[in-house]
């Protein structure tokens, strides 16, 4: 599939995918703070048009799965293999055992924090999928990076990193999440024009490797997403919803980004591409 052919008009409506909102509690809470949370959001009207998904961490995943929430659950981080030596890890099929449906693999607090390689994500993501895991793949570049012009350099890097490792198959099984680390907890989102850029292109890279399953993967932003600026994010073509820090901390402020991208699914809220 040519570039080209991939942006064929038609082909890049959005309204094939329902948004994702995740939330990634990082290494934030505990057993109360897990209950105060499935307690809101039992009283809250839940988007249908958007599929949640909660990360919390790894010891809170049975708690959360067993509130059966009409949500997905999922990890922060898996091994890369299914059992071992491997001590203080976890493997995806026992966050899977655990009641996860989906992890995270590559957050640049892993990459950068604890040296984790391209390679190692695309491991990691190869045996999410093994264990039967939907997974949210994490790129993104440094302010470094992206201030010697490589952002789109590095961004495709380690995308194709990981695509070389996923069947067309599992395609439809993975979203990815650009997360520019320079936005990530500091406030300073990436202006909707930005992340839409950098979603074009991820978007077309995924068109490359099969047009039809790339229409409905969906491409996440990630870096202090709040209820303000989810509105005009959720406008952009290729923003199918956000993975959220800080902000899903807060149950009410994870529902309000989550109504941001529901309203887009509904077409409450018009993509910029279509002139609104
Ligand atoms: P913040 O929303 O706190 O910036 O974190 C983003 C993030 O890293 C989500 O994975």
């Amino acid at each position: 599939m040519t570039r080209e052919s991939a942006a064929a008009p038609g082909l890049r409506e959005p309204a094939s995918r329902n948004p994702i909102v995740a939330g990634n509690w990082k290494m934030n809470g505990d057993h109360a703070f897990v209950e105060r949370y499935v307690a809101s959001l039992r009283e809250a009207d839940l988007p249908s048009a958007v599929e949640l998904v909660l990360c919390p961490p790894t010891c809170y995943l049975s708690a959360l799965a067993r509130a059966d929430l009409a949500i997905g659950i999922g990890g922060q981080d898996v091994h890369w293999l299914d059992a071992g030596p491997c001590t203080g890890s976890v493997a995806a099929r026992m966050i899977r055992d655990c009641g996860a449906t989906w992890s995270i693999v590559g957050h640049s607090e892993r990459r950068i924090g604890l040296s984790e390689s391209d390679e190692m994500v695309a491991d990691k993501v190869d045996a999410a999928l093994r264990a039967g895991l939907r997974v949210i793949v994490c790129v993104g570049e440094t302010l470094a990076e992206r201030e010697a012009g490589s952002a789109e350099t590095v961004v495709l890097r380690q995308l194709d990193t990981v695509l070389a490792r996923v069947p067309e198959a599992a395609l439809a099984q993975i979203a990815v999440a650009y997360e520019p680390v320079w936005a990530i907890g500091t406030g300073r989102t990436a202006t909707p024009e930005v992340a839409q850029a950098m979603h074009a292109l991820v978007r077309a890279r995924l068109i490359e490797m099969n047009a039809e399953s790339a229409m409905s993967v969906c491409i996440l932003y990630g870096g202090s997403v709040t209820p303000e600026n989810a509105r005009l994010l959720a406008r952009e073509q290729d923003i199918d919803g956000a993975l959220v820090g800080g902000a899903s901390l807060d149950p009410g402020d994870f529902l309000r980004i989550a109504g941001a991208f529901a309203e887009r699914a509904t077409g409450a809220l018009q993509s910029r591409a279509a002139g609104a």
